[in-house]
């Protein structure tokens, strides 16, 4: 079983990733967690290092990237785990470029293309939270040193993202989750909408 989270940044759904993983450890259940980009990968790291650089990549540079950490992460972790009848949980996976590499400008259909052949999730869970809640995690994440105009642009970014998921959901049945209440209340929903998928 092959499970993903996604969000905008500040959602919630590392938390959630992590306490799911608990939750079906507990049940006794084999459970790999992990993430994209790549935390163990070589792709993951190089990625990261490209993400931070201040010669801004291009954007095909960065969908091709995250392809290549992808294909590292299907083949080496996804895969075989999944071939072990474990389950694997996922922080991001190929949404996530659908979803921000369009906003940076590149056509789905070349994401899509890019992404066509990687193993599709059983069920993708959305927590989603309005941009300014997010935000306020973010900013207080980051101990509240962010500029105001920062702040409003990237405040309207996260909007963008959040509505882009949004219409990801309803064409592809995501699962999605009010993640505006604190972790355990989110938790409680997503165990509960897991039931229908067996778990
Ligand atoms: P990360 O530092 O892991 O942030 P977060 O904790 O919010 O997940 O970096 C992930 C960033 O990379 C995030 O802003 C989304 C972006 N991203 C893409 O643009 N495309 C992708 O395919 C993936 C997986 C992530």
């Amino acid at each position: 079983m092959f499970i993903v989270f996604e969000g905008i940044d500040g959602s919630g759904k590392g938390t959630q990733a992590r306490m799911l993983a608990d939750y079906l450890i507990r049940q006794g259940r084999k459970v790999v967690l992990t993430e994209e980009p790549t935390k163990d990968l070589f792709t993951g790291y190089f990625l990261r290092m490209l993400l931070r650089s201040k010669d801004v990549p291009d954007p095909k540079t960065v969908a091709l990237m995250f392809a290549a950490d992808r294909n590292e992460h299907v083949k080496k972790v996804i895969e075989p785990a999944l071939r072990a009848g474990e389950i694997v949980i996922s922080e991001r996976y190929y949404w996530s470029s659908i979803v921000y590499q369009t906003l940076q400008g590149l056509d789905e259909e070349y994401i899509l293309q890019l992404n066509a052949e990687f193993p599709k999730p059983d069920v993708t869970i959305l927590i989603d939270v309005p941009e300014d809640v997010a935000l306020q995690r973010i900013v207080a994440r980051a101990h509240g040193n962010d500029g105001l105009v920062q702040n409003f642009e990237r405040q309207e970014f996260l909007r963008r993202v959040r509505e882009r998921y949004s219409e990801l959901a309803v064409q592809h049945g995501f699962v999605v989750v009010d993640g505006r209440k604190g972790p355990t209340a989110v938790h409680k929903q997503v165990v509960s909408a897991l039931r229908a998928y067996g778990l």
